[in-house]
């Protein structure tokens, strides 16, 4: 009888212990885990230790997993097995830099508390699937760095939370994605489409469909036709990338008018005409790269205003006339200085000479 009774205790305290240990958290993780390829990093994934001291895991005060936090563990496999029903606290997913391979699949839109998610850095292929446009609070969206390729971009929905966006060095291409300016908005601060295959204008709707922008990434595209004279309205702009695409046309003068704007590179287009004096104007500026174009005429005096200048460059294009010696007693702060392959006359200023550190 007594023997009974202790089996009978033991029994429950298992059943007490089983019940408490597989939270439907922790078996929808260990299902996952089990699907990865070199996993070393995720050991203490096991029921002999409570899920929010997991690896990368981290909880709310209720003990729900809210983020899972593993960029560049060298975990490789498939998100196929991430998505589970159990996840309903979980606002942050960062599995950057590493070898996950496989599509995106559709359920982890499903996961509608997410506020961030980060798969940069990987090798996932497919098409990414629109309905990663239908997380209702998600801000910060980093695919860069796959394999991907476009979307239905017709069938995106309104994404009025995102701050954050960066598709970019995927296999997109065709004109530039409208959804980006159609279903975010106000909030968006930081757009990076670089390095991918898309091509025609920069439409000039963009700053008045995302005027917060401060930071702007479309280089090594194959966009053309004009910049956009509306791109100063992008009032906060702070980073601009137009370069290694097939801009043509002149800079326009109204960039001048970006007064936070501390990088502007514009290298590697067929830009012509001159440079406006207006650039002037760019007292932020740290740096600005307009080299290899057809830029011709001379550089306007008035660039010695940019008096926070580290870094300038203009080789590559058809300049000429003297360099105006004014650059080199304003620009306090000057590191690299690169007029080759160009067609200047006259001496080169004495003054600098008095530069320390180009010297
Ligand atoms: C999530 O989607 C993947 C890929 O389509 C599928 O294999 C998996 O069964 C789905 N998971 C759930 C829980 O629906
Ligand atoms: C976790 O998610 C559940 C279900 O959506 C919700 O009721 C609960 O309030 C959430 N907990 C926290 C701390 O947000
Ligand atoms: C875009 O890429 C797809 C493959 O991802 C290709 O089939 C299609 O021809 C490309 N379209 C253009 C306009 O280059
Ligand atoms: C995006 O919005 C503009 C103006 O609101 C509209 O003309 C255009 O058709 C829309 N494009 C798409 C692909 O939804
Ligand atoms: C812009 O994108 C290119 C290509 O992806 C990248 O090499 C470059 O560092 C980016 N520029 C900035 C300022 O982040
Ligand atoms: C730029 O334009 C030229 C000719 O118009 C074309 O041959 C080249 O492929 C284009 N480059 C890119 C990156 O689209
Ligand atoms: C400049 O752009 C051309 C194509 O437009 C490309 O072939 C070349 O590699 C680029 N140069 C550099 C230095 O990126
Ligand atoms: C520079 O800005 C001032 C006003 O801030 C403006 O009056 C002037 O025309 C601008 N200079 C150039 C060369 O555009
Ligand atoms: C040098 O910079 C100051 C502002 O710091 C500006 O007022 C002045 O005009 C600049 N000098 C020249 C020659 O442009
Ligand atoms: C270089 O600096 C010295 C001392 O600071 C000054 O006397 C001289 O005029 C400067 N030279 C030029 C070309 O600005």
């Amino acid at each position: 009888m007594a023997l009974q009774q202790l089996l009978q205790i033991s029994f429950f305290m298992l059943i007490a212990c089983t019940a408490m240990a597989i939270n439907p958290e922790a078996e929808a993780l260990l299902r996952w885990k089990s699907t990865l390829i070199g996993a070393n990093s995720l050991s203490s994934w096991s029921l002999a230790h409570p899920t929010c001291s997991w690896y990368g895991v981290a909880c709310d005060g209720a003990g729900h997993v809210t983020a899972l936090s593993l960029p560049g563990e060298g975990i490789g496999g498939k998100l196929d097995a991430f998505y589970s029903t159990a996840f309903q606290n979980l606002t942050r997913l960062d599995l950057s830099s590493n070898n996950l391979a496989g599509a995106i699949p559709v359920n982890l839109s499903m996961l509608l508390t997410l506020t961030s998610l980060d798969l940069s850095i990987n090798s996932l292929t497919g098409a990414i699937p629109y309905q990663l446009s239908q997380l209702p609070r998600i801000a910060r969206l980093n695919l860069g760095d796959n394999h991907l390729t476009n979307p239905e971009y017709g069938k995106f929905s309104p994404m009025a939370s995102l701050e954050f966006l960066s598709l970019a060095n995927n296999d997109l291409n065709g004109t530039f994605p409208w959804f980006v300016l159609n279903c975010t908005g106000r909030r968006m601060r930081w757009l990076d489409l670089s390095a991918n295959s898309f091509s025609g204008h920069i439409p000039s709707s963009l700053p008045e469909m995302i005027p917060r922008l401060r930071y702007l990434n479309l280089s090594y595209n194959g966009f053309s036709g004009p910049i956009p004279r509306s791109l100063p309205r992008l009032q906060e702009l702070k980073e601009l990338c137009l370069d290694n695409n097939n801009l043509t046309g002149g800079i326009p003068e109204e960039l001048g008018m970006l007064s936070e704007l501390y990088l502007l590179m514009l290298l590697n287009n067929t830009l012509d005409g001159p440079i406006p004096a207006s650039l002037g104007n760019l007292t932020s500026l740290g740096i600005m790269d307009l080299s290899r174009n057809q830029l011709h005429g001379s550089i306007p005096p008035c660039l010695a205003k940019m008096q926070h200048i580290l870094a300038f460059r203009l080789s590559g294009n058809n300049l000429n006339g003297v360099i105006p010696p004014e650059l080199f007693t304003n620009w306090t702060m000057l590191q690299l200085f690169d007029l080759s392959k160009n067609s200047f006359s006259g001496s080169i200023p004495a003054q600098i000479f008095n530069f320390t550190i180009l010297r």
